[in-house]
């Protein structure tokens, strides 16, 4: 399957009034699962990171003040986010991940969270960023798996999410059907105690969560309607259905897997 564009090109461009706000909202439903994650897995002093496509640096900052680790390296192909709030032990790098030049250093964690879903290939960044581990350090890759809208009856918000899926797909290759298989991958890249999880939050009106899918699906409608599976109105029920009391639908989740390199 090969699509037109790529991520931050024609959606979700950090150009776009409110990108940083949008992934915020991601980033306040996640963080405290991420974090508690990367700190079971070993987090903490001495450790030198890399957070992948790391957007506004949420986890990158984190992981530092809380976690405490030593440094974090935070790599993104658009760094303003990044390098609007300077922390101690953070060096933000700007960067394409796919490219061959990336490969910037042996860590004992790389992370990556919301990144793989939208690239080409996640077997072969999983396999890139597992030759980056120093032994025994840890490679954690976390994306979006929606368990609820494809088999689901027709509603506003299914017939919605489902296009939305297809649109991204055709226009910038985003697909999230291969992440179930992470872990698959992960062993297949010769790393060892692989594990995954999966955290679904609710979706109550007025939550960051709530808040950040009908900021996405605003911002995907044309991409839906280009599937010619949804209109406009139908999207804008979606949108209104997302802030009412009425729902009791189940958003997308985010899987984490994880495996060590061996020591
Ligand atoms: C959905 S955001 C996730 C941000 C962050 N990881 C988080 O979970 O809050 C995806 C990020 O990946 C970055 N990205 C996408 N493709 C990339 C690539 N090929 N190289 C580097 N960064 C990339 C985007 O610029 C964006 O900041």
């Amino acid at each position: 399957m090969t699509s037109a564009g790529r991520y931050g090109e024609r959606f979700f461009s950090p150009e776009d009034a409110g990108e940083g706000d949008r992934v915020d909202l991601a980033a306040a439903t996640f963080d405290d699962t991420t974090l508690a994650r990367l700190r079971q897995l070993g987090a903490g002093p001495g450790w030198r990171c890399l957070d992948v496509g790391a957007g506004t640096g949420t986890v990158a900052r984190r992981l530092l003040r809380e976690a405490g680790v030593s440094e974090v390296l935070a790599v993104d192909r658009d760094v303003r986010f990044l390098a609007a709030y300077p922390t101690p032990g953070l060096t933000v790098r700007q960067a394409d991940v796919t490219a061959d030049d990336f490969p910037p250093g042996r860590f004992d964690l790389v992370h990556a969270r919301f990144v793989l879903m939208h690239l080409p290939s996640p077997e072969r960044m999983i396999a890139t960023l597992g030759r980056l581990l120093a032994p025994g350090g840890v490679l954690v890759v976390g994306d979006a798996v929606d368990l609820t809208t494809a088999d689901a009856p027709d509603t506003p918000y299914t017939l919605v999410m489902r296009a939305m899926w297809r649109g991204l797909r055709d226009s910038i290759g985003t697909d999230v059907s291969r992440v179930p298989r992470y872990p698959e991958m992960l062993r297949a890249a010769g790393l060892r105690s692989v594990a995954a999880e999966i955290h679904v939050p609710p979706l109550v009106p007025g939550s960051a969560i709530s808040r950040f899918w009908a900021q996405t699906l605003d911002r995907t409608r044309s991409t839906m309607i280009a599937t010619g599976l949804v209109d406009d109105a139908l999207v804008d029920e979606a949108v209104r259905h997302l802030d009412s009391p009425e729902c009791a639908d189940l958003p997308p989740g985010m899987l984490t897997a994880w495996g060590r390199s061996p020591l």
